[in-house]
């Protein structure tokens, strides 16, 4: 079969299609550093695809894409390329929310905001408050994200909860983690991508995955050069495979 987009799409959409897909949007700097440009235009050109990516999922069906855009642990890279990225959210924000707003997308934040430079912070929240009676497809951005710190902030939620006799103890189920995760009341992801070929979830999802597919491009794919169709390939290829949660068939 050949792999153009619309045939991908006429094909997954014979399908079921995952109602949560993830991505790890990984290889910017090998992206940019391929093409002799700094760090931070690779991460420009990896806005881009996140763009095209929304399209995309709006065009199959997805009602739920989260992205990974900024970890707790990129705060270790340099000043120069964390400034980049902080400017780049704003810059998105300033030239797309209106085009986002109108296509009904609903932005959702997974992660701490308040540790943000104040220009990024309050786009961001500007964006979450233009957008949150939307409802066409969530877009959750993972920024400043940490999925053990988030287990943590739940754990101290409920423990909270406990003390102060909102919840009793005996009825913490796994449910109640659930809902005070940042992903509270949305589905698991059914699907997480990863692009630029490697093996591992860093810190992306922890509790949320535990029965996600996961799918890695070719160490070759990297994120700026994701286009559309490797999306749709990569539902594809999850749509071949069986999801048994534990179960024997
Ligand atoms: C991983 O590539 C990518 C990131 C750490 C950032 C992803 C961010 C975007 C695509 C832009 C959207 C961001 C915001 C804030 C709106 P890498 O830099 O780790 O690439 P490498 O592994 O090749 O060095």
């Amino acid at each position: 079969m050949s792999y153009t987009y619309n045939r991908l799409l006429k094909k997954i959409k014979q399908k079921d299609v995952p109602q949560h897909v993830a991505i790890i949007m990984d290889g910017n700097g090998r992206w940019a550093k391929m093409h002799k440009l700094s760090r931070s235009i690779g991460h420009k050109y990896g806005v881009e695809r996140m763009k095209e990516l929304l399209r995309v999922s709006k065009d199959a069906g997805i009602k739920y894409v989260t992205v990974y855009a900024f970890s707790t642990e990129n705060w270790k890279r340099s000043s120069q390329e964390v400034g980049a990225l902080m400017k780049l959210a704003v810059d998105f924000i300033n030239r797309d929310i209106d085009e986002i707003a109108s296509e009904g997308a609903k932005i959702t934040i997974l992660g701490d905001i308040s540790a943000l430079p104040e220009e990024t912070r309050e786009a961001v929240e500007y964006a979450v408050k233009k957008t949150e009676k939307n409802d066409e497809l969530y877009f959750n951005v993972a920024l400043n994200y940490g999925g053990r710190a988030e287990i943590v902030r739940a754990v101290k939620k409920i423990a909270e909860d406990v003390k102060n006799g909102v919840i009793d103890i005996d009825c913490v189920s796994e449910q109640t983690v659930s809902d005070n995760l940042f992903t509270a009341g949305m589905p698991d992801p059914d699907l997480i991508i990863r692009t630029a070929g490697e093996f591992r979830l860093s810190n992306f999802l922890p509790y949320q995955s535990a029965y996600s597919e996961i799918w890695i491009s070719d160490p070759k794919l990297l994120w700026p050069d994701f286009a559309g169709k490797y999306f749709l390939k990569a539902i594809y290829d999850y749509q071949q495979r069986d999801r048994r949660f534990g179960a024997v068939k």
